[in-house]
């Protein structure tokens, strides 16, 4: 015999029937070794320096099988390690199908090596592979006291099933709208939903089967997404925060003038008016500001600077073509960009704000950053300084200073959290 493992399973496992604690427990390589189990290899006694335990912890997950399989645990414990083989579906008790997998179990599987006497803190180890790496995964994101994982052949994603933990909706909704640049962009409302919203990347045009082009914005296309985010069951009402960047920010303007259930926006360099598009709902009409290529100036580089072509807003916060903020339901929150090249979001969110309190609404939080661009992005997404403009279809640039922009990206992304967890409700503790 080469090594000798002894199951703690079953009947002192708190966790559910389907689980071994396997503890480990001889050196075979040790001199004393001599092919019979000398006498200070115990079942207790740890590989290296034959004291006993505690022995460091490993949970052991196996795929889509189902079933209780040890080997693996066995062969871990025979290195020293406090292995579970841990069973979660289509084993004794345990439930025949992987539809609806709870966390919580598995949270408990931990929890019980991390409190055994025989397995020694502060963490444990996971090890998947398959169905059980994608657990494994979901394991070291959502719960305490794992220190390290090995995931072999796992995916990133869940492959079929839910997988619920205490958290699980229903959610506070965002509907997360990008710029000129069309298409459909997911990473921000995935880096949103990461912290417990409930985030619909909405694409508007040159998307699938939307237009490649548009002239009048319809906020009736918008309201749908709004009224498809109330009414789902993981969607936690009466309403929804937006969040929108550059002209999807000032979509998101619109959509909270006019539309209801919108209890909180952010407009990130957004203008707050309708710059070369009409703005339609029902019987209302934006018309747009417009803009004169004339005064687009080429920079040293080459590069377009496209920031004072935008026409001059006469009658200021009462100009026509001003989208109707003081209709809002909720507040807004304005995050500028000082050295934004594209248009002077700074001085836009400040007849905003003249807007707002012109009609009796409380002065709006406006966060300005200087030598912070254009595009605001998550943080530690690198800077775009400059880029090809579809309007135009000549390159731009967009400003931004590297070093303030990236810090501005840091401390914008936790004042959106802020905000919308503020004006949302908490989203339930991921
Ligand atoms: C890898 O995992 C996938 C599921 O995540 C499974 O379908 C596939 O059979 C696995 N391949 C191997 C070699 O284990
Ligand atoms: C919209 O908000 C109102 C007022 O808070 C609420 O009564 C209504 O149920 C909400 N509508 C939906 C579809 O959630
Ligand atoms: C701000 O948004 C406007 C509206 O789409 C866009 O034209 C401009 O390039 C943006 N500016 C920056 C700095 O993002």
């Amino acid at each position: 015999m080469d090594s000798l493992v002894v199951a703690l399973g079953l009947s002192t496992c708190s966790c559910g029937v389907g689980a071994y604690l396997l503890l480990g427990m001889c050196d075979h390589s040790s001199p004393t070794h001599d092919g019979t189990l000398s006498p200070e290899c115990k079942a207790d006694s740890s590989p290296l320096d034959h004291q006993p335990g505690p022995f460091p912890g490993i949970v052991d997950i196996l795929g889509a099988g189902g079933g209780l399989l040890e080997y693996r645990a066995s062969l871990l414990a025979g290195k020293g390690f406090a292995v579970m083989a841990l069973a979660y579906y289509n084993y004794e008790d345990l439930p025949k199908s992987l539809e609806n997998l709870h966390l919580e179990y598995f949270e408990e599987a931990v929890n019980y090596l991390l409190n055994h006497p025989q397995v020694k803190g502060p963490g444990v180890g996971l090890l998947g592979i398959s169905k059980g790496g994608e657990l494994c995964l979901s394991m070291a994101s959502l719960l305490k006291g794992i220190t390290a994982a090995v995931i072999i052949n796992g995916s990133v994603v869940r492959v079929g099933g839910n997988l619920h933990y205490k958290g699980s909706g229903p959610f506070p909704g965002i509907i997360d709208i990008f710029g000129i640049g069309g298409g459909l962009l997911e990473y921000r409302a995935s880096l949103l939903a990461g912290h417990g919203f409930a985030t619909l990347a909405l694409a508007y045009y040159d998307f699938n089967d939307l237009p490649k082009k548009f002239d009048v914005i319809h906020l009736e296309y918008f309201e749908e997404a709004v009224c498809y985010m109330l009414q789902h069951a993981q969607i936690k009402g009466p309403c929804i925060g937006l969040l929108g960047i550059s002209l999807g920010a000032d979509i998101c303007l619109s959509m909270a003038s006019f539309l209801k259930n919108i209890s909180a926006t952010v407009s990130i360099n957004g203008s707050g008016f309708s710059g070369d598009r009409v703005i339609h709902y029902k019987d209302s009409n934006i018309p747009p500001l417009g803009h004169d290529l004339r005064r687009v100036k080429v920079a040293f580089s080459g590069l377009l600077d496209i920031v004072d072509v935008r026409n001059d807003i006469v009658g200021g916060c009462e100009n026509p073509c001003m989208i109707p903020i003081e209709k809002a339901q909720g507040p807004i929150l304005f995050i500028v960009g000082q050295d934004d090249h594209n248009r002077r979001s700074e001085f836009y969110a400040q007849i905003a704000s003249e807007r707002l309190q012109a009609h009796g609404k409380e002065k709006p939080q406006i966060i300005s950053y200087p030598g912070a661009g254009h595009f605001i992005e998550p943080p530690y997404f690198p800077m775009c300084p400059a880029s090809l403009q579809t309007f135009l279809d000549k390159p731009v640039m967009w400003g931004g200073e590297p070093r303030a922009h990236s810090k501005a990206q840091v401390d914008a992304w936790k004042q959106i959290i802020t905000f919308f967890t503020k004006h949302l409700g908490p989203s339930p503790k991921l």
